[in-house]
This record gives C-alpha cells, structure tokens and sequence, in this order.
C-alpha cells in the first residue's frame, strides 16, 4: 500500500491517471508527467511505519483533535455548534455549490485535479485561512463529502493555531524526510468529514520543498487515487512569495479571496494574471457589507474567472 493509501484508508477506486495536464506551465507539467511515470510503473516503497516522537508529540493515526466548535462559531466560523451564525451558513452554501459541482459533479469533466482547491489572495490578511477553514467545515458537513484541509502557508501557518491544535510534524517534515510517511501527518478530528495537515516546522528552504517533486507527486496522487475527497490548500498571498503561484499549478480549482474596499483593483488583476493557466479561479469577496444577490447582507460573494 501507498503512503496516501495509508493514510485515507479507504481505497475504493484505484482510479487512472488523468492525462494531458494542458493549462500547466511546461516545468509543472513536465513534474507532473514524471510523478505520474513513477506512480504508474512503481509500487510505493514500503517504508518503516513510524511511532516516533517529533517535537514531543506522537505521530499517531489514531488521534483525534478535539475542535471546540463553541469557540469557533464565536468567530465567525460555520461550525455544528448551534451558537453558528445562520446567515454564514447560508453564504458558504452558495460559495462551496460551484466548487462541489467543480469537484465532484458534473462541472468536473475537462478540469485536471478538479478536487484540489487552492484559496489564496493578493496580499496577507484578506482572510485566506478564514474562507479556507470555514469552506473546509462547510463542505465536510456535506453528507458522504470527506474533506482534507492542508496548511500550506508553511511560512505563516495559522490552520493549526485557529483550529485549537497543537503543533504537530506536517506537511514540511513529510516533504524533507523520507522516513514520515503521509499518514503520519494527518490528524482526524471530531467533526467525521474532516481532516487536516500542519503546516509543521518553518524551514528556510520550504519554498522549494513546496516545489519539490515530492510536493507534485503527493498532489497527482491525492487527485488521482481519491477523486471523491475535496482537499483544500490554504496559501501564502500570490503577489507576496512566490509559492501561491506554484501552487495554483497543481489544484484544478483557485479561489482567490479578495478584501472588500481594500485591495486595490490593480492587484487582483495581477494575481488573476498570475493565475491564467488555472481551469477555474473564482473570486470570493470577503468582508463585504453590500447587499449580494443571495438576497443577504453578507461578507461574502463570488465573482468568476476561468478559462
Ligand atoms: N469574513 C470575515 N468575517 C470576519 N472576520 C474575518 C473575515 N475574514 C477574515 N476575518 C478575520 O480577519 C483576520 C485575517 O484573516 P485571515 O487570517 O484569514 O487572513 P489571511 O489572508 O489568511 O492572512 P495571512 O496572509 O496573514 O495568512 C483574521 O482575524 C480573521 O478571523
Ligand atoms: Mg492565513
């Protein structure tokens, strides 16, 4: 068994390879080709499976993270818990339709790795990890929908933080070493459908490790070979670093969250210049006041962009 088949246990398809990753910028796609040469021709190594301790926390399968729903519907997030806001309910069923239907629904047909979704933005603090964490409890509240969400802000994560979860190896350890395999970094939680991965340890060559091979072989296969689970990447801002962009090369879908009356027009159009060889990007407008069409006052909408 495969280290993704390890850690998602449940190997229902052993689904092909998807081909011809047109949209991607030649280097990605000719990444993207090799891992899926290897994936195709090699059985996963078998590696030792580990029970170490790193940074004095077990590496364990079987832990559970314990969410304190209560505190979190208290900022603003789409919980459970009954204290949650119902007009955030609503907004984020709106916002999570399309992406679902992208994903797994009929919308798939034509986009590669239409299950990955990067949420990203033009600068820091527009509210990246907000929409990403409250997409993320949105879509595993979806019944038989199981949702991944991975912390790949590895240079200001703060997945973790929110969510109440100790710090723990993630996804810089399983991408330096070749001893913690991907089980190993995927805590389960209390809501059933969720999932996530730390960001781990800051580490100073951590953009290219999020551009290592390594990094684009675990994105085919997270794709390829469990094309029913949604995996959401929260990202550092595009015109910040430059691991957004290269991120954006290996989901099918972007959601680029854009701070209402505050980032100026002239960089969105450079992030959405910067993300032209997605499938699909689509704008979240996040902290908003106007009146949207789904007839609330919300702080968010959704404008699209794709090819
Ligand atoms: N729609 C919203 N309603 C209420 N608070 C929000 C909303 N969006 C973001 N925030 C708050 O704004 C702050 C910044 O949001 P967040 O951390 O998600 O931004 P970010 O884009 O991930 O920032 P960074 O680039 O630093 O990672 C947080 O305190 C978050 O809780
Ligand atoms: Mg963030």
């Amino acid at each position: 068994m495969n280290t993704i088949e390890r850690a998602l246990h449940k190997a229902e398809n052993e689904n092909q390879i998807a081909a011809n990753p047109t949209a991607l910028p030649e280097d990605i796609k000719s990444q993207l080709d090799k891992g899926k040469e290897e994936l195709l021709s090699t059985p996963m190594s078998t590696k030792n499976r580990i029970d170490a301790t790193e940074n004095g926390n077990l590496l364990n399968k079987e832990r559970i993270e314990n969410i304190d729903w209560d505190k979190l519907a208290g900022m603003g997030f789409v919980t459970p818990s009954i204290n949650t806001d119902q007009k955030s309910i609503e907004e984020y069923r709106n916002i999570k339709r399309p992406l679902i239907n992208n994903a797994l629904g009929s919308g798939s047909e034509g986009i590669q790795r239409s299950n990955l979704i990067l949420v990203t933005s033009s600068v820091p603090g527009e509210g990246k990890t907000f929409s990403a964490i409250n997409l993320a409890l949105s879509i595993a509240n979806e019944r038989d929908t199981k949702v991944l969400l991975i912390d790949a802000d590895v240079a200001r994560p703060s997945i973790s933080k929110t969510l109440g979860i100790k710090s723990s190896p993630g996804l810089i350890e399983y991408l330096e070493k070749n001893d913690i395999e991907f089980s190993d970094i995927i805590l389960k939680t209390n809501m059933p459908g969720l999932s996530v991965v730390p960001a781990g340890k800051q580490h100073r060559h951590s953009t290219e490790l999020l551009t290592s091979n390594k990094m684009v072989r675990l994105a085919q296969e997270l794709s390829t070979r469990y094309p029913d689970r949604i995996v959401i990447f929260d990202s550092p801002p595009l015109l910040a670093a430059t691991q957004g962009a290269a991120l954006a090369g290996l989901v099918g879908q972007v959601v680029l969250v854009v701070e209402a009356e505050n980032t100026p027009q002239a960089m969105v159009m450079s992030s959405v210049n910067k993300l032209e060889f997605c499938d699909v990007v689509l704008l979240l407008l996040n902290k908003t006041q106007v009146y949207m069409e789904t007839g609330y006052y919300g702080y968010d909408g959704y404008g699209t962009y794709g090819n």
